[in-house]
């Protein structure tokens, strides 16, 4: 499968006797082989004549050209970029002697984790799958925060390839013009008050076929259409790398009230109604009054002020679920 994604990634066509003949298999061999990537979402051209091509716009991701178009890094990066695997947060959570600076991409995953148990849809080629290890000493506490603040860096990352106006919901949903264009799942091993490992798995949208969308559980939009031309697979990883080795570094010195103030002018929902669903299947209505210092959700209600922490509440707009 490498192999044949190795020929396709020029975006050329390439017909199937050549495909076959550089990859020593026959042509109903090839056809297999694109069919089963085309089943796991992959768009790809045929023309009668002309062979095939992967479809305008798709990118496949390049381990040297994401690495070497990183700016000087404070720690060394080590990165594993698969065509297919289950999870990429699995895929680190499996490692045993992870370090800081350990990232994971791939084309596709099997098993995509979304956030409260939810299916992360992971179609072929077509997003960015992005997992971060990075280990704590001072234990979950010291995490107060820490996903709304890796929002943050993906709204940076995204901001430096195109201009476009995006908005966070808490804790760290990425939104544009109110439809999900990204989330966060953030996934904690080790002792939860000492040292401990978080995965820190993002996905972004960079384009959604009609069949695609119709098969995610909410709203959602893609970088294509936010920003109104194709992105770069290969340099939004790079910036996204940055941004999250930046962030990671200052979060560890500083915790999130550095990034209180900007989490706020981002912030989706601030000022409005919301029913927020807590942990055990109960619904709350209030008002969002933002973030405190600790990243925790201010909703006013009936009853008073409440604060929610550590993301086990999702927020429904009263009109549009996201
Ligand atoms: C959410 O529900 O909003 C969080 C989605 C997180 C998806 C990413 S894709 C890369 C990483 N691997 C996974 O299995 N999930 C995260």
């Amino acid at each position: 499968m490498d192999a044949l994604l190795d020929i396709l990634r020029d975006g050329e066509f390439h017909s199937g006797d050549v495909i076959g003949e550089r990859l020593g298999v026959t042509r109903a061999a090839v056809w297999k082989q694109l069919k089963r990537l085309q089943e796991q979402g992959l768009e790809l051209d045929s023309v009668k004549g002309r062979g095939y091509r992967l479809a305008p716009g798709t990118e496949l991701l390049d381990s040297a050209q994401i690495l070497s178009s990183l700016k000087p890094m404070p720690l060394p990066i080590d990165l594993d970029v698969y065509a297919s695997t289950d999870s990429t947060n699995q895929r680190l959570l499996s490692r045993t002697e992870l370090g800081r600076g350990n990232f994971c991409l791939a084309e596709h995953q099997t098993a995509g984790r979304g956030r409260r148990g939810r299916v992360w849809q992971s179609p072929f080629g077509a997003n960015l799958y992005l997992s971060a290890a990075w280990d704590f000493r001072e234990g979950a506490a010291a995490l107060e925060g820490l996903s709304l603040a890796v929002g943050l860096a993906v709204v940076h990352a995204i901001g430096r390839q195109a201009s476009t106006r995006l908005q966070l919901k808490w804790p760290n949903d990425l939104l544009w013009e109110g439809r999900k264009i990204a989330g966060v799942l953030l996934e904690i091993s080790g002792d939860p008050a000492g040292e401990c490992r978080v995965i820190i798995g993002i996905g972004i949208n960079l384009r959604l076929t009609a069949r695609q969308r119709s098969v995610v559980d909410q709203p959602c939009a893609d970088l294509t259409e936010a920003v109104g031309t194709f992105v770069s697979k290969n340099r939004l990883a790079s910036a996204l790398i940055e941004e999250l080795v930046q962030t990671l570094v200052r979060f560890e010195r500083d915790g999130f009230p550095a990034f209180a103030d900007e989490w706020a002018a981002y912030d989706a929902f601030r000022g409005k109604e919301v029913r927020v669903q807590t942990a055990a299947n109960q619904w709350l209505v209030g008002t969002c009054r933002g973030v405190d210092h600790h990243g925790a959700l201010q909703l006013s209600t009936a009853e008073g002020m409440i604060s929610y922490r550590g993301g086990e509440v999702s927020l429904r707009g009263a009109e549009n679920d996201t």
